[in-house]
């Protein structure tokens, strides 16, 4: 009886994919775009699993055409990234992605691109995909744009002018005092870092040259550090600490081994928890309701302490910040400051919640320390495996620096920074071979959009997602020519920048080939943050050292490097941020010229 029913059940659900799927292909046809067909959701979460294992993608690159692989690897947002642009070169640079549960218009056209994160009144972000992110609160990446209620009687004015006062209120931060603030504190984070690993990792015979073979927690550990400071005012050493105490904020906040009484975490080790196990975290505090009991969930334990610790630590910040006579120039501080300055006589602009404010810290720390963590550690094999791009790197560095103090701790960010266009040249050039976030998710939303293609208008029907391709769009040979695949940060001088990076050395791309911050009304709000921060780093470390690919063993040949290099950078997967999933160990030798 019960394989009756679950085989009924199975073929009812198999029915129902199938209407389901003919309903995307009818609507996908009428649009007249070309469309392809995949049986399987990108986002189904057991298609997506099977990319976690070693397995599926040593059957798919090992047995399968790279044909067919690219059509697999294309279809499943986790691993889009892998395709580039070789499904666009095939379908056009603008297509359709027909799955059983959604279609969706697969961008990799730069004008196209560029109307999509331009428009006022379409392309909202799916927000409903971001729901786990709401957490602690509303925030701005959760909430909707104001130009989506002027077109959807769905969504209510309230929402649409939520967003338009969480923009205005933490856009104003990220000023000029706040980048002060990032060059200041992360010249301090990478000389303790280079310091640390000097300590440990120098090879016994010689103090001037150590290998590194895990650079993703420590540098994780350093944009988190950096975050903490010019987020929260918390300066967290590099090096771990040894006790704890309540007295302060900052005491709260000490990078101790065990947790206070009463925390499960401390706090670098609940966001690094965070970090690890940010599925389970989503799962268990974002989507599962709220209303069941926690101890009939065991196994999601540690998920829930873990948040339940983050909030504690946000809200002591939030009171701190609340009670101080001067505020500082840090994101806290800046949103308190925008919440205390409300324009009572317009009552435009009421003041940010509680909920508010840490909704949007949780954010800025989710979104602003792993994309840049992920882009300097994908720099530095890039770095290791361009030997020309580093001495580019470093002749800029000594130009820059030559005039300047020894110690970096001395350099005045607004003389300085300006100066570093080689550092800045390799952080574009990475983020356009791998763009931390490799595809801008949006859709039409409630209403049908219009897009123009090729001078052909085009009119996508509503609830249509629309996958911004970056890795097509800065893999494409139209926009990039014909080296677009390799790593040439040099040219990028005289060479590369996208919409807001104002220098007028530094090459303009077609608007919307170059998308790693995205551009208009959602691009990044901390895009200047990441780049004094990378910037900076580069600066100090690439000052004093330069980077090579280190043997496991010493069997292994220059050309057994290279290519486990490139295999680990090549295997890069993305759930949130694209990212390398396999170490590749880093020999950093002292460079014997003296300092600048
Ligand atoms: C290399 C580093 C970074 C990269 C590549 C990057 C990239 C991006 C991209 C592509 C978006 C748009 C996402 C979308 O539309 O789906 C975005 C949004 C955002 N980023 Fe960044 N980001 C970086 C660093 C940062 C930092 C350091 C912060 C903050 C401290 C930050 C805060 C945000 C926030 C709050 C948003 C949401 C804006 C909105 O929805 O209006 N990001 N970032």
């Amino acid at each position: 009886m019960l394989g009756i029913i679950l085989f009924s059940l199975f073929i009812s659900y198999t029915a129902y994919l199938g209407l389901c799927f003919l309903r995307h292909w009818s609507l996908a046809r009428k649009i007249g775009l070309p469309y392809v067909s995949f049986p399987i959701s990108s986002h189904n979460i057991l298609f997506l699993s099977l990319f976690e294992t070693r397995f599926v993608p040593y059957v798919i690159n090992t047995w399968l055409s790279p044909k067919l692989a690219d059509f697999i690897y294309g279809s499943a947002f986790k691993t889009r990234w892998a395709a580039r642009d070789r499904l666009h070169r095939r379908y056009g640079g603008v297509y359709m992605l027909i799955t059983p549960s959604v279609s969706t218009c697969m961008v990799c056209d730069a004008s196209v691109a560029s109307q999509i994160c331009m428009s006022r009144h379409g392309f909202p972000k799916p927000i409903k995909q971001y729901g786990a992110l709401e957490m602690y609160g509303p925030n701005i990446v959760t909430v909707r744009c104001p130009n989506v209620f002027r077109v959807s009687a769905n969504v209510s004015q309230s929402e649409g002018s939520q967003w338009a006062h969480l923009r205005r209120h933490t856009a104003t931060p990220f000023n000029e005092r706040n980048s002060a603030l990032v060059w200041e504190e992360t010249i301090r984070q990478t000389k303790e870092m280079v310091q640390y690993w000097e300590d440990e990792y120098s090879r016994s015979s010689s103090a001037s040259e150590f290998i590194l073979t895990d650079t993703r927690e420590d540098i994780l550990k350093f944009t988190l550090n950096i975050i903490c400071s010019v987020g929260y005012g918390v300066k967290l050493p590099f090096r771990p600490g040894l006790e704890n105490s309540t007295e302060s904020a900052e005491g709260l906040f000490k990078d101790a081994i065990t947790p206070l009484p009463g925390y499960h975490f401390t706090f670098r080790s609940a966001m690094e928890y965070l970090n690890k196990h940010i599925t389970s975290m989503f799962i268990a505090n974002g989507l599962l309701p709220k209303g069941i009991p926690r101890s009939v969930l065991p196994f999601f334990k540690k998920d829930f302490d873990a948040f339940d610790d983050i909030g504690r630590y946000l809200r002591a910040l939030v009171s701190t910040a609340e009670t101080k006579e001067t505020l500082s120039q840090n994101l806290i501080d800046g949103l308190v400051r925008s919440k205390q300055k409300i324009d009572k006589d317009q009552g435009l602009d009421p003041e940010l919640t509680e909920d508010e404010i840490l909704g949007n810290l949780f954010v800025f720390t989710i979104a602003g320390h792993e994309t840049t963590a992920v882009s300097l550690r994908f720099a530095l094999v890039l770095l290791a495996l361009n030997q020309d791009a580093q001495e580019y790197l470093y002749e800029g560095i000594r130009e820059a620096t030559y005039d300047e103090p020894r110690n970096p701790v001395e350099w005045d960010y607004r003389r300085v920074y300006p100066k570093l266009v080689s550092p800045l040249c390799v952080m574009l050039e990475t983020l356009r071979m791998y763009p931390p976030v490799s595809g801008i998710p949006r859709w039409t939303g409630d209403s049908a959009v219009n897009i123009t293609y090729h001078n052909q208008p085009y009119l996508l029907p509503p609830h249509v997602y629309v996958n911004v391709n970056a890795s097509g769009l800065h893999y494409s040979e139209e926009y990039w020519g014909p080296d677009a695949a390799v790593f040439l940060a040099k040219n990028k001088e005289g060479g590369l920048s996208g919409p807001g990076l104002e220098y007028d050395t530094i090459h303009k791309p077609v608007r919307g080939s170059y998308i790693p911050f995205s551009d208009g009304f959602r691009s990044c709000i901390g895009k200047k943050f990441a780049q004094v921060e990378f910037v900076v780093a580069m600066a100090i470390i690439f000052r004093e050292y330069r980077v090579m690919l280190a043997k496991s063993n010493e069997r292994e040949t220059e050309d057994d490097l290279r290519r486990r290099a490139e295999k680990a950078l090549g295997e890069s997967t993305a759930f949130i941020t694209l990212s390398m999933r396999d170490e590749v160990p880093l020999l950093f030798q002292k460079r014997c010229v003296s300092k600048a």
